[in-house]
């Protein structure tokens, strides 16, 4: 049986090349600064972002927890919005490592605007915690992996810079954003302080992100790092892999935007499934059964017939392309969908 997993972007396996640059990877103990190939990778990402500098971490989430830990102190608020990654699926972290309060505002697409956030800024005084901090997530898994536009990413940067409120991008599909807009990672990177980067979803690498940004910033996410056991020795086998990563897997993902829309498309021409096909840019995307067939029944069925999703929120699935789905893949997909979903009539 054909297998299909469209559960995540995190599911790739590496391929031969990229093991191949894993197993010639040349190495040293990293937490003395030593490991040439992890130095390689952060300095990369750190260029392509147009930052100065950039540290190797083990997950998204704990990219995104040290550059909050290392923007922020106890007490702060931190301006998020209502369904992003950090407040939401990082397991109470931003409490739990950095004690920051949030203030989550209900986005657009993922978007928040400047008039929103001014709402939820403390004035300074005595009796108020201060605002530090503010994540845009770049895409927005939950709105099917949107990506931001350059006009509100700049508006949201210029209402925190005279304020001294730093801006954090969770990138953990960064390039997939690239790869939609055509707007680089450079130019992102004018309006944002920090960014956490995946290697491991749609770069198809098996572990890491980097963390970039000012080079005192890194330093205290360094920092940061190895007290919360972060710290890693002979990762360069693990770098090797994000360096094949970045120079032969992000120009293809537009294949993978290209298949989430083919599946989005015929998706949308079956009867009775909600899908809104504006949403679709990217690699994601969520949908609704027609009446009287349940998600988790749904998501059940295909996987019988081999078709891994996700029952996500209440009444939603989502699938995601990646770079082990190929056009066959998603055709079959396509089949196992349309004969597991018959108008409900
Ligand atoms: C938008 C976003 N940010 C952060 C993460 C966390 O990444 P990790 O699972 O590597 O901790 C995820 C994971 O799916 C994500 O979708």
């Amino acid at each position: 049986m054909i297998t299909v997993d469209l559960r995540s972007d995190t599911m790739t396996r590496p391929t031969p090349g990229m093991r191949q640059a894993m197993f010639n990877a040349e190495v040293g103990d990293d937490c003395f600064g030593e490991d040439p190939t992890v130095n390689r990778l952060e300095e990369a990402m750190a260029a392509l972002t147009g930052k100065e500098a950039g540290l190797l971490v083990t997950s998204g989430t704990q990219g995104n927890q040290l550059a909050v830990r290392a923007q922020t102190h106890h007490g702060d608020d931190v301006v998020a919005e209502h369904d992003c990654h950090l407040f939401n699926a990082e397991a109470g972290a931003l409490s739990a490592l950095s004690g920051v309060q949030t203030r989550l505002l209900k986005g657009d697409r993922g978007v928040i605007t400047p008039e929103q956030i001014e709402e939820v800024v403390r004035p300074k005084d005595v009796h108020y915690g201060r605002t530090a901090l503010i994540a845009v997530e770049n895409t927005h898994n939950k709105s099917s992996g949107s990506p931001w536009s350059l006009e509100a990413l700049a508006a949201v940067y210029a209402f925190a810079r005279p304020r001294n409120i730093r801006v954090h991008m969770d990138g953990a599909r960064l390039f997939n954003a690239v790869v939609a807009t055509g707007i680089s990672a450079q130019t992102y990177g004018r309006y944002v302080d920090t960014f956490s980067i995946c290697l491991s979803k749609g770069l198809g690498a098996p572990v890491g992100s980097v963390v970039v940004g000012d080079r005192e910033t890194i330093d205290r996410a360094r920092y940061f790092r190895k007290m919360f056991g972060g710290g890693m020795r002979q990762a360069g086998v693990l770098a090797a892999a994000g360096l094949y990563a970045l120079e032969h897997n992000i120009s293809r993902m537009a294949d993978d935007h290209r298949r989430a829309r083919r599946f989005a498309e015929a998706l949308a021409d079956m009867p009775g499934v909600g899908i809104d096909l504006n949403e679709i840019r990217t690699n994601m995307l969520f949908f609704t059964p027609p009446a009287g067939q349940p998600p988790e029944q749904v998501v059940r069925k295909c996987e019988t017939r081999g078709v891994r999703m996700l029952a996500m929120r209440p009444g939603v699935i989502r699938a995601v392309t990646h770079l082990d789905i190929d056009d066959t893949q998603i055709e079959y997909a396509i089949d196992v969908c349309r004969e597991t979903m018959p108008h409900p009539s």
